[in-house]
């Protein structure tokens, strides 16, 4: 087992939280941390009930978990509520009614704001058209846009009328969204003509009109105008969303949902090639989205928060649709590139704005620190107290640098480790009591019963490396794959032989105090800047190439990225490996997937290192493409003069 998950960090400074800092925290000592962790994991159901009462419930619920059918959890199941009436109606209708909910900046400069009431009236009106195109409960509407306040609203106004969002990333080729629109059988699509990337307008229409081309189930595609860039149009179908709201009402009151009634579905690579639709339900993900953005990011009735995530990943769901609004927040919500027009883009929104939370990934921050310490330092950044981090590991070099340099060693920071699956952050700091390690994710949040365990399940001791494990059911935990219930027990419920403890596919190890250091990724699975790729999809993607024989996709180690994706092909059928193979390649799988899935290298080669049983020796070959030393056993290799030609790179 340690053999098999490094684990190489060795990292022995502390951060504790400033004396000032702890006394204004929601949790501000050791002793609270231990007294509430313990209660939440022994009487889950007495913590979690309490905490779900702070929500607006149409109906209280009676029951708090069924877990009779574990793994499928039912939380909350007699209870009814709104999502989008725990994000909106509750401060709308009460004292925050005037608060800023939404400031939002375009990247060319244009800016919006919206009180908490603007955007409830908004989101009635919007959810009023998508309910004139006879859109209703329980109907899946797959969303495609750029970071513009519609992407928000367009998610929210599928939740008041009960409609299913299914958002998909807007740098998603038209294939993938296509497949993801036919996996859902969404019946409409949001999107806009197009959006500011750098300086350019990346159109998002012509994607959506390759993506829907003889769907029989899409029967509306609603445009927002943001670029004004010239759209294809289909009589019948396409609706242009600022036409459809003339003259509409912001009368449209929130459906009442059964807290087990389905609120999104988000796409996620595994490891194999069909990326899976992970379900959320409404009323345990609301109450794990409320209760982890209040505590983790120690939410304060003035903070000003920004989470620079997309909407179209997990983060943007959880931390910045549906937690920061839940607890009334005040937010900033930014369209385009941090380094457009200059490098300091995101500084210089932090200081306009006041930013005092600031949630960012390793990647920018790794970008960042390349760019070089004046973009950040020409800018007064003394409002931020607090700075969060996510998506993968962090490395301790960077780690230092954000605080150092962004947070001018005063803001503590949150390295929050969780999943799409996991719906909310699931070990992290809590900035007022934790003392921080670099690299670290520190602690299991409230509620989280996490462990570390080997092949057969047994826990592992202090600085093994091993599986990291959930053993208990928590609120906002995914329901399931959509249309594949073998999935859903196969990939996360059958690792260990009693069927109920969950394994993320994650490597860690807990020291000695009882920290997590998470190791990355088990299965065939690469984060590359934050995004989880499927190894298996982007070979899939290759080998669906005429060219391509064979391909084998591994992740390297990347200074920037975090991982890179390097491809080992073979060709075929005549065709010369070389450079414009090598771009065709690489446009064949932005078309297939996506420009993110692009790999960083393609090595050809005749043949690949295969057991003589024909298995693919990945790990052999993420050694080389690391240009490392390889510890793999080679006896089983079928042909072992391949190796010298692979690290040859001939
Ligand atoms: C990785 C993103 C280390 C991990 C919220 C996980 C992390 C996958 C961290 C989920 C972290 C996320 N430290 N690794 N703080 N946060 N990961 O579904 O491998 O896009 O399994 O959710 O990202 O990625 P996802």
């Amino acid at each position: 087992m340690s053999q098999r998950i490094e684990n190489v960090l060795q990292e022995d400074r502390r951060f504790p939280p400033s004396e000032e800092f702890r006394a204004a925290a929601r949790v501000g000592s050791e002793e609270e941390y231990r007294r509430l962790h313990q209660r939440s994991v022994e009487d889950p159901e007495g913590f979690w009930a309490e905490v779900a009462r702070e929500l607006p419930w149409i109906q209280p619920f009676e029951t708090v978990l069924d877990w009779s059918e574990a793994p499928r959890a039912r939380w909350f199941p007699d209870g009814k509520l709104n999502a989008s009436a725990v994000c909106l109606d509750q401060h709308a209708d009460g004292e925050r009614a005037g608060k800023i909910a939404i400031h939002w900046e375009g990247e060319p400069g244009d800016t919006r704001s919206f009180t908490y009431r603007e955007l409830r009236d908004e989101v009635a009106r919007f959810a009023n058209v998508l309910k004139a195109r006879g859109i209703g409960k329980g109907d899946r509407v797959a969303i495609y846009m750029p970071m513009i306040p519609e992407l928000a609203m367009a998610v929210l106004a599928c939740a008041r009328i009960g409609a299913i969002h299914s958002v998909v990333f807007g740098g998603f080729s038209a294939q993938a969204l296509r497949d993801r629109i036919e996996d859902g059988d969404c019946c409409a699509v949001i999107c806009a003509d197009g959006g500011w990337r750098r300086g350019k307008v990346l159109p998002l229409k012509p994607e959506v009109d390759a993506a829907c081309e003889g769907i029989a189930s899409v029967h509306t595609v609603l445009t927002v105008r943001r670029t004004e860039n010239e759209v294809g149009w289909t009589e019948g179908r396409d609706v242009w969303l600022h036409e459809a709201l003339e003259g509409v009402t912001a009368d449209c009151p929130p459906e009442p949902m059964g807290a087990e009634d389905t609120l999104f579905l988000l796409y996620t690579s595994g490891s194999t090639g069909k990326p899976k639709g992970i379900m959320h339900t409404t009323g345990g993900y609301m109450v794990g989205a409320y209760l982890s953005t209040r505590m983790v990011f120690d939410l304060r009735e003035d903070d000003v928060y920004w989470c620079t995530a997309d909407v179209g990943w997990i983060t943007g769901h959880s931390y910045i649709v549906y937690g920061p609004l839940a607890n009334g927040a005040t937010q900033v919500m930014y369209e385009g590139a941090p380094n457009a027009p200059a490098e300091d883009r995101f500084w210089d929104l932090c200081e306009r704005y006041g930013v005092t939370v600031f949630y960012t990934a390793p990647t920018a921050i790794r970008a960042f620190m390349k760019w070089g310490d004046e973009h950040v330092e020409k800018h007064d950044l003394s409002k931020l107290r607090l700075l969060g981090t996510v998506g993968e590991p962090i490395n301790p070099e960077a780690w230092t640098w954000y605080r150092r340099v962004v947070g001018g060693d005063r803001c503590p920071i949150v390295d929050t480790w969780w999943q799409t699956e996991t719906g909310g952050i699931m070990i992290t700091p809590l900035p007022g009591c934790t003392d921080t390690k670099p690299g670290s994710a520190t602690r299991p949040f409230f509620g989280v019963d996490a462990a570390i365990l080997d092949e057969e399940g047994n826990e592992l001791g202090a600085n093994e490396g091993g599986f990291l494990a959930i053993r208990k059911p928590w609120p906002s935990m995914l329901r399931g794959i959509w249309g594949d219930e073998q999935r859903f027990k196969d990939t996360y419920w059958s690792k260990w032989t009693d069927g109920w403890t969950y394994f993320p596919g994650d490597g860690a190890r807990r020291d000695e105090d009882g920290f997590y250091w998470i190791l990355g990724r088990v299965d065939d699975v690469i984060n590359v800047s934050g995004h989880r790729l499927s190894t298996m999809e982007i070979e899939s993607s290759l080998v669906a190439h005429d060219a391509v024989v064979e391909a084998a996709v591994v992740g390297r180690p990347d200074d920037l990225t975090g991982e890179a994706i390097v491809a080992f092909v073979t060709t075929g059928g005549g065709v010369e490996p070389g450079d414009a193979l090598r771009q065709g390649l690489l446009e064949h799988v932005a078309t297939e997937i996506g420009k993110l899935a692009r790999p960083a290298e393609i090595r050809f080669t005749d043949v690949l290192p295969k057991t003589r049983s024909g298995k693919i020796m990945r790990r052999l070959l993420r050694d080389i493409a690391a240009g490392r030393e390889s510890s793999q056993d080679m006896s089983t290799i079928e042909d072992a003069g391949v190796l010298e030609r692979l690290r040859k790179g001939e």
